[in-house]
């Protein structure tokens, strides 16, 4: 009688988990479900992307003045991602006569093939006019799509004073050099 009684607690018991486990998967698809509902996919506006680029072409700047070339490569990366970005995500822009997926390969593809050669031969006399033919790009892009007004130069100060664009010498402290 009394071994009836437990096996019949325990199943009671069983079947409350069962029921617990149930609802909350059916919670859980609920969410899932719901998550997103009404809200679009994130794209990244010209300006966002433009101005993440404005920061890498200050810090490759900075990098090939410091002859960190292990930066100086990664910062051309990025730019390069971010020309991609630009191209893949605003293939027409506002009032441009012209098609961005189209001029920003062409206008680009040059200034990025010397710039990576530069810093392959980690030669400060190769890199500068590299530098300055990328940022004769950025202009020219900039006057091709009726944004002539954005004017890229040169930087002439370094704004990131929380970045050591110096070489890496081992691993650096994190205090103030
Ligand atoms: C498609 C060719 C193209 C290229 C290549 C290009 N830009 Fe731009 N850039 C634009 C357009 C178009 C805008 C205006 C975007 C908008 O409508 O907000 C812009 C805007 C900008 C702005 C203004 C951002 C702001 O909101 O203040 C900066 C800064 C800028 N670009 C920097 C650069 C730099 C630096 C480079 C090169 C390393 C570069 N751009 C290369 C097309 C280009």
């Amino acid at each position: 009688m009394r071994a009836a009684r437990l096996l019949w607690h325990t199943r009671v018991a069983d079947k409350k988990t069962v029921n617990i486990r149930e609802a909350i998967a059916v919670c859980l698809l609920l969410a899932l479900c719901g998550c997103n509902r009404g809200r679009p996919a994130y794209t990244p506006a010209l300006g966002e992307i433009m101005t993440l680029t404005q920061m890498r072409h200050a810090k490759l700047w900075l990098a090939g003045k410091s002859k960190n070339w292990p930066l100086a490569a990664y910062e051309v990366d990025e730019l390069e991602e971010g020309f991609a970005d630009a191209a893949a995500y605003h293939p027409t822009h506002k009032t441009s006569p012209v098609r961005l997926e189209r001029i920003i390969p062409l206008m680009t593809g040059e200034p990025l093939k010397s710039l990576r050669k530069a810093i392959a031969d980690q030669d400060p006399q190769e890199f500068q006019p590299a530098f300055d033919s990328l940022t004769k790009a950025c202009n020219g892009c900039h006057q091709a799509t009726n944004f002539g007004f954005n004017v890229v130069i040169r930087p002439s100060a370094n704004t990131f004073s929380n970045q050591d664009f110096r070489a890496a010498q081992g691993q650096r402290s994190g205090t103030t050099p």
